[in-house]
């Protein structure tokens, strides 16, 4: 992958700057810009309730602890999760995983997983299997699909959970989970999904789908600010904290409250950010979350349609903007993937990542292990003609190119 400048193939293109307002495709990493709603929410809870949140008796405390309570019951009603309690907050998806992971799983447990996680997924289990747990990873298409029926086949009599991507950050493709919660009910399993790029823009009900524990992120589709996250917990599920610490209750006693969310909130909580999480969740549901997805689905047609007529791009995932998140993952052929998303930003103005995503498993799967992908994603706030000028710009690179 590319390291010099001097030695890139992009060289001469580089050279050719061109003055254009920026294009942010990388949306899949964060979204942004963010709304407007998300940044004012951000600096009136600091101006006017910045204090710590169930700390202390005094209004501007109370106030603090409102913004908390209601994003933690705006979050309940996007899940259908019932008692807000259940929702617990934390810095991002790879916490909530962290602790769903480690929290549920012990040496000799076996658990399932898929061939197209994150790392966010991937390494905890590394580490408990290191500790004795058993892993069975699930091999997925090359294309990121799932075919359920290879979960149940993997079940055993020491399964204790399966935990799989809602949607590859990769490819963007699909994954079945209420399927696989209805597997994972019968035998009594506990089901794990990490929803960081589908939290906010698919449909999530965890009593349909049957989901136990739902980690998300705030930063991504729920257009709220790095640094806030969370995971619902559900009601039969037995799990240990990572952490113990001031809760703000409780105080008299040395052991870690029981009741819920205490007992996996230590520490004073981010209420900045929870503000800007409820703000964005206000934003989509002014918006609608299904004119949010049309829209980005329609953005992915139309990308796709433009790449498909250029020879010299190999596109993954499943091609179908109703089986994938707006996250599109290509390579130009001969050219590494880096090196394209390099001249497209600095020729261009168009932000989008290359490499392997922190997925290398997925990448694996896909047979791009070695060279990774450009991926481009989409938000509610890219349009049409931004899709257009992209793909005028692939064009350009591709043909300028050795
Ligand atoms: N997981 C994030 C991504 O896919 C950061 O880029």
């Amino acid at each position: 992958m590319r390291n010099n400048e001097e030695e890139s193939a992009g060289a001469i293109l580089c050279n050719r700057q061109e003055e254009t307002q920026m294009i942010y495709l990388d949306n899949a990493a964060t979204t942004w810009p963010k709304p407007e709603e998300t940044i004012k929410a951000m600096e009136e809870c600091i101006r006017n309730a910045g204090a710590n949140p169930g700390r202390g008796g005094h209004k501007m405390s109370l106030s603090a602890g409102r913004i908390i309570f209601e994003t933690r019951e705006a979050i309940a009603r996007l899940f259908n999760a019932g008692d807000p309690a259940r929702v617990v907050f934390t810095g991002n998806a790879t916490e909530s995983l962290n602790l769903a992971l480690k929290g549920i799983l012990k040496p000799g447990d076996h658990v399932i997983t898929s061939s197209m996680e994150h790392n966010a997924v991937a390494r905890p289990l590394y580490v408990l299997k290191n500790r004795g747990v058993e892993v069975t990873e699930v091999p997925c298409s090359p294309q990121g699909t799932l075919d359920p029926g290879d979960i149940a086949r993997a079940v055993k009599r020491n399964t204790k959970a399966v935990a799989v991507v809602h949607a590859s950050n990769v490819t963007g493709a699909i994954i079945p989970v209420e399927e696989i919660g209805k597997i994972t009910r019968e035998r009594g399993i506990y089901f794990i999904v990490d929803a960081a790029q589908t939290a906010g823009l698919l449909d999530i009900d965890v009593e349909k789908m049957n989901i136990d524990i739902l980690a998300f992120t705030g930063h991504k589709s729920l257009y709220g600010p790095q640094g806030t996250g969370g995971l619902y917990i559900g009601s039969g599920v037995l799990l240990e904290p990572l952490i113990q610490g001031g809760t703000g209750s409780k105080s008299e006693s040395l052991e870690q409250p029981e009741d819920l969310p205490d007992k996996f909130e230590s520490g004073t909580p981010n209420t900045p950010g929870i503000a800007g999480l409820g703000a964005g969740i206000r934003f989509i549901n002014s918006k609608g979350q299904a004119w949010i997805r049309r829209h980005e689905q329609g953005l992915v047609a139309r990308f796709l349609d433009g790449l498909e007529q250029m020879k010299k791009i190999e596109i993954y995932g499943p091609k179908d903007p109703a089986l994938q998140v707006p996250v599109v993952s290509i390579n130009v052929k001969g050219q590494d993937s880096s090196e394209i998303a390099f001249i497209l930003d600095k020729v261009f103005d168009i932000a989008c990542r290359s490499g392997l995503h922190c997925a290398p498993m997925a990448h694996k799967t896909m047979g791009t292990l070695e060279r990774g992908t450009v991926r481009f994603s989409f938000s509610v706030f890219n349009t049409e003609a931004e899709v257009d000028r992209t793909l005028e710009a692939l064009e350009r690179t591709v043909a300028e190119l050795p």
